[in-house]
């Protein structure tokens, strides 16, 4: 390898970048080499500094130290705005669309109005619909509000600010968290045409087999520096990428599961019955016993989400009764689900879970609160020893319970959610995509903190779009297709083809 054997030359250079935060070296010598065309990954854990050397490329965040060349000159934008004019763009984890100003209007945010060459909101709305149908999204409304339009929308749109910005670089953090299986696959069709134009792109995910799909060439990074540089994605086997990341070999992923009649004798925790919603789901019944982890596998918009959804009261069944240890739950009531001692964590985790500006500990000990409360006081010093003690079992980082949540990392604040309800006291986990965003050693530790609690004798409930995930850590599967339950069964006399011949044509291979 090397410049003489026809590699294209480097269009960004960044060596031995630097940025501190008060008490943490994020970046503490991070280099990246990318290529005009290539798709670069970049890999790393929860807190490793992906999204921070990013924001750093993005102008948002100024290095300390380090040196950063784009096509060759010095590149030190002071401003979101100057980056992107430079012509790198970022579509962020948090997408950062302004949610009251129209699509057009977001589209075209940080140009200087003078320089676009149209006044008028006709010529902008064409252009921006222009920008629109070559993302494979014409049907996107002009007009529409950002902030009413779906996730998938919403990315479409930041990356038609990317297009008209002309960018040379585009940066994706977490592009894929929150889409579904065929909006993957249309992000990918849109990055091989941009390639193909020889558009770099910067992907960050924690889905290896993504890396395997789309990616070039990999960097890793492990607590703020780079470990390793320019492997390549497709064939760089996976303990060498994940040893890189954690510095150690994970070998079992999944604990150890108590046999298939484990449960038999046991009372049932969860009872649903006949459960309907008429356009999502139709006379779904089943149960969940102590101590048993019960899966739910099936496509987007199969209604999956929507039972889970019913099951903890945020959605109100027509028909149907969900019962907890034998007594009828009120229906749409998530407050009445969590007092009968229902724990759950929302696939929305940002908006509907987190107080961002609070502290970890104040997070987690929110849902367990009346558990540390005694005669009217909070009795702090076990409050404060369950905290720690979460903190460490889900490797929280960094480990300090009084660091604000909104600034931890992005899988670091899926973790907070979590542990909030392995804190109280539950009956019952109602688990949608638990995993998102979460890298795969902390994985393998939040599958080992699951299963250990049902060995206690909690029912677990789990919705997760990753068929291996449901297939390693349940017992029992529940298949839905078409708002209808279409297999049940033991996990173990299961694999992925069969699960997915299940979701697609509901009948086993
Ligand atoms: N504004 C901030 N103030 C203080 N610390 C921060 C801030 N932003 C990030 N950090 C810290 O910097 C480190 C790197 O965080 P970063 O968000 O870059 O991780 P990441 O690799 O993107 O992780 P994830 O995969 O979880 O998204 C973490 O320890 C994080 O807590
Ligand atoms: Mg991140």
């Amino acid at each position: 390898m090397g410049q003489y054997n026809g590699d294209p030359p480097v269009l960004l250079r960044m060596r031995g970048i630097v940025k501190r935060f008060p008490g943490v070296r994020a970046l503490d010598g991070v280099d990246l080499d990318v290529r005009p065309g290539e798709v670069h990954c970049l890999l790393g854990q929860n807190g490793a500094g992906k999204s921070t050397l990013i924001k750093v490329l993005a102008g948002a965040h100024r290095p300390d130290e380090g040196e950063i060349t784009f096509g060759g000159e010095p590149f030190a934008p002071a401003t979101p705005t100057a980056a992107m004019r430079a012509g790198i763009a970022t579509i962020y984890q948090e997408l950062d669309l302004v949610d009251g100003l129209s699509v057009t209007d977001n589209v075209f945010l940080g140009h200087e109005r003078s320089r676009l060459g149209f006044t008028r909101r006709e010529e902008g709305d064409r252009r921006a619909r222009e920008l629109l149908a070559r993302l494979g999204h014409g049907e996107i409304p002009p007009r529409r509000e950002a902030g009413r339009l779906p996730a998938a929308g919403r990315q479409v749109v930041s990356m038609a600010r990317a297009l008209s910005h002309e960018a040379r670089l585009i940066v994706m953090d977490e592009p894929s968290a929150a889409l579904a299986h065929d909006e993957v696959d249309n992000l990918f069709r849109i990055i091989r045409e941009l390639t193909r134009e020889g558009v770099a792109v910067v992907y960050i995910s924690h889905r290896l087999a993504e890396i395997r799909e789309i990616g070039d060439r990999v960097t890793v990074l492990k607590d703020g520096r780079t470990v390793a540089r320019d492997l390549p994605a497709r064939t760089t086997p996976t303990n060498e990428i994940v040893a890189l990341m954690t510095g150690r070999d994970i070998e079992h992923a999944f604990p150890d599961r108590p046999a298939p009649d484990a449960f038999d004798d046991r009372p049932e925790v969860l009872r649903v019955e006949g459960l309907t919603l008429p356009g999502s789901f139709e006379d779904v019944s089943f149960a969940v016993r102590a101590g048993e982890i019960v899966g739910l596998a099936g496509l987007v918009g199969s209604g999956r989400s929507e039972i889970l959804e019913t099951v903890y009261g945020a959605r109100r069944a027509t028909a149907g009764r969900v019962l907890i240890d034998g007594r009828p739950v009120r229906p749409g009531s998530p407050g009445a689900a969590v007092r009968r001692g229902m724990g759950l964590a929302p696939e929305e985790r940002k908006s509907q879970a987190l107080l961002l500006d609070q502290s970890v500990a104040a997070n987690m000990s929110m849902a367990g609160l009346d558990r540390y409360s005694a005669f009217g006081w909070l009795n702090r010093r076990r409050e404060r020893a369950d905290v720690r003690a979460q903190i460490a079992a889900l490797d929280i980082r960094p480990p300090d319970p009084d660091r604000p949540v909104a600034t931890l990392s992005g899988g670091n604040q899926q973790k907070v959610v979590l542990a909030r309800w392995l804190l109280g006291d539950r009956r019952l986990l109602v688990l949608d995509e638990p995993t998102r965003g979460v890298d795969v050693g902390a994985r393998a530790e939040l599958y080992g903190v699951v299963r250990e609690l049902a060995a206690r004798g909690i029912g677990v409930l789990l919705v997760s779009s990753e068929v291996p995930e449901v297939l390693g850590l349940a017992d029992r599967v529940l298949v839905v297709r078409e708002g209808r339950i279409v297999h049940e069964g033991d996990a173990r006399g299961l694999d992925e083809p069969a699960v997915l011949n299940l979701i697609m044509e509901g009948s086993a291979l």
